[in-house]
């Protein structure tokens, strides 16, 4: 409070001292603890009249006055300022035996066990704060570590650090150390908001906060959403803790944010399970980390441990893989599918990603390339998580070359010079030549040849192009008549690899029915379709009858699926292509329709004759082969059951001449409905999701 020579009178004073202390306390409540007690109607009248207060005596406008968050004037440029003690860095640890090797080292320097606090390594930018009797006077960037830059006035915007410390028991000076973050929340809307200004989009949330901290108009500063995480002291007149997890406690107490995840851990490997649980949540978290910190909470010990090249011994930063990376785009091809869609891929100059090199990503189609702004010559964010495909992040606008013009779709596919056709409603383009597409056919054999598909060893995606460039090959039938002298011309290979290929085709001969239909490459027919539709129909003549109602019924397949299944046995070159495979003599055996095992009709051989009333002859026919029956067409010694409709003729006497069993429609009729009353077929199958393929 201005004493009472400053001449405000005392009254105005002591308002706006409660007023402060007010703001204060539901500044913490609001942005420390993230728990507003006050609406924010009611808050900004205090701020007002706080703010009327100080107009009218600007004596009461102290530095740590609440209205001093909203940025002082424009600076010109910023002062250097020398740290108490300097800020250090953090040696690195970069898997788990460097983490573990870090460990053993500080054990046999301390003669002695040691106990850390984990501590989520937090990806902004590292700032000190001085503060004296409690108020914050001067912050400053790392800079070279001995000196910074003062961002004091841009420092001051941060709505959750205090102006001046709560609490008790601080000394008369120190200097807290923490970090200044943006979250991916109010990154992505200042980036929203700055795209729509036209001004300068940020590449990440830590370029953001730096940017935004350096500011030269605090009043922009007080703009952005920045936050300050404590984590560590670096000078002060007295020490107000003697380890990690004691200081942490006054921090809070002072009125600092502290960071989520934080940890004590007793020994190394309950770093290692707390670096596991980090990486767990990581993806929630609502700021970028970039790893776990491991500390010695015991200051006594860190004096004994020291320090080296600018760096404690006393911690580490123990980081995650890097998943993303940043290239340049040497350019973008549309690459043809087997199904000819057309995908952009951006062929980029080799990168580590995560210890992965990566040449290429996905562009996924044009309104992708165009909401993301990618050119040739572009330098790029690329992102790898886990096995997917890596892809384009963002480019770097800033340094793109100067006349990079945009993408532009192909109007002809780039491989048969076919006019492409755009897929009804969607942003992808198809090139509609199929099989007569060279890039299609390729596809369709490399896919044929999948480990997952007939699983063919040795006959690699540089082959199947020779083959089809030597006209030997135009369908996966012509694979099963090469000979073992053709191919040897061919790839210039030795005899046996040759003759090794030869038998490798051989023995893909003998397959099963799920591999096969997956092999054909239906459209949106993978490997677990593939194995349902098999499953369900048991046969692979049954599934070539069935229309897309009866397709329906296989779990999992709805319209659209049906409707490709269907469409793609309807065609006549595909129909060619699958005799001529059987003629080439690829077999499977015969699989029990799954839903059969419990049915009363599974593996029989049922002939139906006569009319039936509830349903066709040919429903009745796929309903009997989805329980595992074989259905066939004339009565003989094999015929397990006749099952006989109104006015059966010639094949009931028959059947009755030779003893077979003879059911009416009602029995039928009992079975099916038994049947779908147990959840058949999908009920018996349901649990074997990694049984084939
Ligand atoms: S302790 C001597 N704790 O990492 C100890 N640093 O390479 C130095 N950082 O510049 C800092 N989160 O910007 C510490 N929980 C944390 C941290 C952290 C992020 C940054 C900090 C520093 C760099 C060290």
């Amino acid at each position: 409070m201005p004493s009472a020579e400053s001449g405000v009178p005392r009254a105005a004073a002591e308002r706006h001292a409660a007023l402060a202390a007010q703001l204060r306390r539901h500044d913490i409540a609001y942005y420390v603890h993230d728990a507003p007690e006050l609406s924010d109607g009611a808050y900004d009248a205090l701020r007002r009249e706080l703010e009327e207060l100080e107009a009218a005596h600007p004596a009461l406008r102290t530095p740590d006055s609440p209205s001093q968050r909203v940025g002082a004037p424009v600076q010109t440029s910023f002062a250097t300022v020398r740290h108490a003690e300097p800020m250090l860095s953090l040696a690195n640890a970069f898997d788990e035996q460097e983490f573990l090797d870090f460990d053993a080292r500080l054990r046999k320097r301390l003669d002695g066990p040691a106990a850390y606090v984990c501590e989520p390594k937090l990806d902004g930018l590292a700032v000190s704060l001085r503060y004296e009797q409690g108020l914050l006077v001067q912050a400053a960037t790392r800079g070279d570590g001995e000196a910074g830059e003062d961002v004091t006035p841009n420092v001051r915007t941060i709505r959750n650090l205090p102006l001046r410390l709560e609490g008790a028991g601080w000394p008369e000076w120190c200097e807290v150390r923490g970090e200044v973050v943006m979250t991916h929340a109010d990154f992505a809307a200042l980036n929203r908001r700055a795209e729509a200004e036209g001004s300068k989009v940020f590449a990440n949330p830590r370029n953001a906060a730096a940017g935004s901290l350096r500011q030269i108009d605090p009043r922009v500063t007080a703009q952005r959403p920045l936050r300050f995480y404590a984590y560590g002291l670096g000078g002060s007149s007295a020490a107000p803790a003697n380890s990690q997890q004691a200081l942490l406690r006054c921090f809070a107490d002072w009125g600092f944010a502290l960071a989520a995840h934080i940890e004590p851990a007793a020994d190394a490997q309950a770093c290692i399970a707390q670096y596991q649980a980090l990486q767990r949540a990581r993806p929630e978290l609502p700021f970028d980390i970039d790893g776990l910190v491991a500390k010695l909470d015991d200051f006594a010990l860190r004096e004994r441990a020291g320090e080296v090249a600018r760096a404690p011994r006393w911690a580490i930063a123990y980081k995650f893989a890097a998943e993303q990376a940043s290239t340049v785009v040497e350019a973008i091809e549309w690459q043809v599918g087997r199904t000819g869609a057309l995908t952009p891929v951006a062929r980029l100059r080799p990168v580590s990603v995560g210890g992965v090199t990566v040449s290429n990503a996905t562009l996924h189609n044009i309104d992708e390339i165009r909401r993301k702004d990618v050119r040739v010559g572009d330098t790029v964010i690329v992102q790898r998580a886990g096995d997917v495909i890596p892809e384009v992040v963002r480019p770097e606008v800033a340094l793109r070359p100067e006349g990079a013009p945009e993408p532009r779709e192909p109007s002809h596919c780039p491989e048969c010079g076919s006019a492409v056709r755009r897929v009804e409603d969607q942003a992808a383009l198809r090139c509609p030549a199929g099989l007569d597409c060279r890039a299609q056919r390729a596809q369709g054999l490399i896919h044929f040849v999948s480990r997952k598909a007939m699983d063919i060893d040795g006959l690699g995606e540089k082959l199947i192009h020779a083959l089809l460039d030597a006209d030997l090959v135009h369908s996966p039938a012509d694979l099963y008549g090469l000979g073992a002298d053709t191919l040897q011309d061919l790839e210039r290979m030795a005899e046996k690899s040759a003759q090794n290929l030869v038998e490798a085709i051989d023995r893909s001969r003998q397959t099963t029915l799920p591999r096969f239909l997956f092999a054909l490459g239906i459209r949106e027919v993978g490997e677990v379709t593939a194995r349902q539709l098999a499953q369900y129909f048991g046969d692979l003549d049954a599934l070539l009858a069935a229309d897309p109602e009866a397709l329906e019924r296989v779990p999992d397949v709805g319209p659209v699926v049906a409707r490709q299944v269907a469409n793609f046995f309807a065609a006549e070159r595909n129909r060619a292509v699958i005799d001529a495979l059987r003629e080439a003599g690829v077999t499977w055996p015969a699989m029990p329709a799954h839903a059969a095992v419990d049915s009363p009709v599974a593996g029989k051989t049922v002939v139906l004759t006569g009319a039936l009333e509830a349903l066709t002859r040919e429903q009745a026919a796929e309903r009997l082969a989805a329980l595992g029956a074989k259905v066939a067409g004339s009565v003989s010694g094999k015929t397990d059951l006749l099952i006989a409709g109104a006015k059966a003729g010639s094949k009931r006497a028959k059947a009755e001449s030779l003893g077979v069993e003879i059911w009416d429609e009602a029995q039928l009729l009992a079975l099916l409905q038994g049947a779908e009353a147990a959840g058949a077929p999908d009920g018996a199958g349901a649990g074997d999701e990694d049984g084939a393929g």
